[in-house]
């Protein structure tokens, strides 16, 4: 904290409100304005562009460098030497794992990977043509109706336990919500596999042959769960923050998480990038598009790019495009024409005047989908595997509020609706 402060001159009041100042490790300082509502004022913040909203120890964003670190550590190296349940590991307990505890982890969250034989049925429940996220808005809500046994978030091992099973069990039922929606049987987790192998095995495996998972795949999905572990206040994040908030159990505000990840501003934006590359078909279109998005009276925006944060380069895209180049070159992919196509993308938005002036770059969602089509992930399935991958971190930052104090998160407003009124009876209006 720091004894630095703020103060706010109103029209009309004599005296100045003293407002604290508390200054971080490292970032913006911030201004306490918690004691403006006893001053019969509120602060207006439609997006929170400037706010706040709590303290955290977990992920720090520095969007004008691009700089993302996870309990300090950049993610670029992260991404290098590490791996996702590492990650994991990291962003729950706040420092790397030692080989034992590294050891521990895998095996305990090798041992919560299968899922109530009786959820089954709720899949059973959805139409074929269901979208694997109104699946997963169900199924992992559901799993509170499950799991009696760690559902008291006052108690730090339910908590944990909660955590377990969360990370254990997202790859399964989103592997299951794909294969409900292709028909085949659902496939069991293989306690031989890796996290990211097991996914692949659950996703493309049947039970007719021993299915055999490409490691270079496997690391490229891996990468592709750990960039998009946690990013500190976003959204989804903030809105399991604030499901928590009220108590709610770990399951049902994880699902919160899910609901509001699925809009295309947010976690859709990996699926509407590649649903925008089709469309555009051909880099011959890209200046129509690119114009499109530039036309105010135009609602298209070009997917994958521009960020609440970053005005930057995101550090995950880069990340993500030397993947994508790995991926397909391993799968003998030369010229895929989507990737083809964005990448003229890139080259052309980052030289628009537009594009500059307004600091719009690529970000996590811009290649994501490339790699992921290019392993076979059907585009539908794009904004599950970031629900997969995030799922860490919304458990990361609801543990870190529920383990410390907190209060109910309940904004106010800015209210423009009629004064009061009387009723009106029926024969008068
Ligand atoms: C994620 O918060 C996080 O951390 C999110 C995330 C995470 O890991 O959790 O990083 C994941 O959600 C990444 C973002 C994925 N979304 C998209 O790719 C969708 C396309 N991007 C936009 O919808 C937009 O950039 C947002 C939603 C990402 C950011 O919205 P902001 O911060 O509210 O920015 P804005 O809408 O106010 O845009 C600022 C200006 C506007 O022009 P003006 O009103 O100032 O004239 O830039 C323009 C916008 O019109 N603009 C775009 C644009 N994005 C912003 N113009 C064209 N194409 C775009 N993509």
């Amino acid at each position: 904290m720091s004894d630095k402060k703020a103060f706010l001159k109103v029209d009309g009041r004599d005296e100045a409100i003293e407002l604290p100042i508390y200054s971080g490790s490292i970032g913006p300082d911030v201004i306490d304005v918690g004691g403006l509502s006893s001053q019969g004022m509120f602060t207006y913040d439609p997006g929170f562009i400037s706010t706040a909203a709590c303290e955290s120890q977990i992920t720090y964003i520095d969007g004008d460098k691009g700089v993302l670190l996870h309990r300090g550590y950049p993610i670029e190296q992260l991404a290098e030497h590490s791996d996702y349940l590492e990650t994991c590991y990291l962003l729950l307990y706040g420092e790397l794992p030692s080989t034992q505890q590294k050891a521990e982890f895998e095996n305990t969250v090798r041992y919560h990977t299968m899922v109530h034989d009786q959820l089954t049925s709720f899949f059973h429940a959805f139409r074929r043509d269901a979208h694997p996220m109104a699946i997963m808005c169900g199924v992992v809500g559901a799993l509170s109706a499950f799991y009696h046994d760690s559902l008291d978030i006052a108690d730090e091992r339910h908590r944990e336990i909660a955590a377990f099973r969360l990370v254990a069990k997202m790859p399964t039922l989103a592997a299951m919500s794909y294969k409900f929606s292709i028909g085949q049987p659902f496939m069991y987790p293989d306690n031989n596999l890796s996290y990211a192998e097991n996914f692949l095995h659950m996703m493309f495996g049947t039970p007719c042959e021993d299915s055999v998972v490409n490691p270079v795949l496997a690391k490229a999905m891996d990468r592709i769960f750990l960039l998009h572990a946690d990013h500190e206040q976003n959204a989804s994040t903030s809105t399991v923050r604030l499901a928590g908030s009220s108590g709610a159990n770990p399951f049902a505000c994880i699902a919160a998480g899910i609901a509001a990840l699925w809009g295309p501003s947010h976690g859709g934006a990996n699926e509407a990038v590649l649903n925008m590359l089709e469309e555009i078909g051909d880099v011959s279109h890209i200046e129509e598009f690119v114009a499109r998005a530039k036309d105010k009276d135009d609602p298209f925006r070009l997917m994958g790019f521009g960020h609440r944060v970053y005005k930057n380069f995101d550090p995950r895209a880069k990340v993500m495009k030397e993947s994508a180049d790995e991926v397909l070159a391993e799968l003998g992919i030369d010229n895929d024409p989507l990737l083809a196509i964005a990448k003229r993308l890139e080259e052309i938005a980052l030289e628009d005047e537009y594009f500059i002036e307004k600091k719009l770059y690529p970000n996590v969602d811009f290649y994501s989908g490339i790699i992921l089509k290019a392993i076979g992930i059907p585009t539908s399935m794009f904004t599950v595997i970031f629900a997969v991958g995030r799922t860490v971190g919304w458990i990361a930052h609801w543990h870190e509020m529920i383990s410390g104090s907190y209060r109910i998160g309940r904004p106010r407003q800015l209210y423009t609706g009629y004064k009061q009124r009387d009723y009106k009876p029926l024969d008068q209006r």
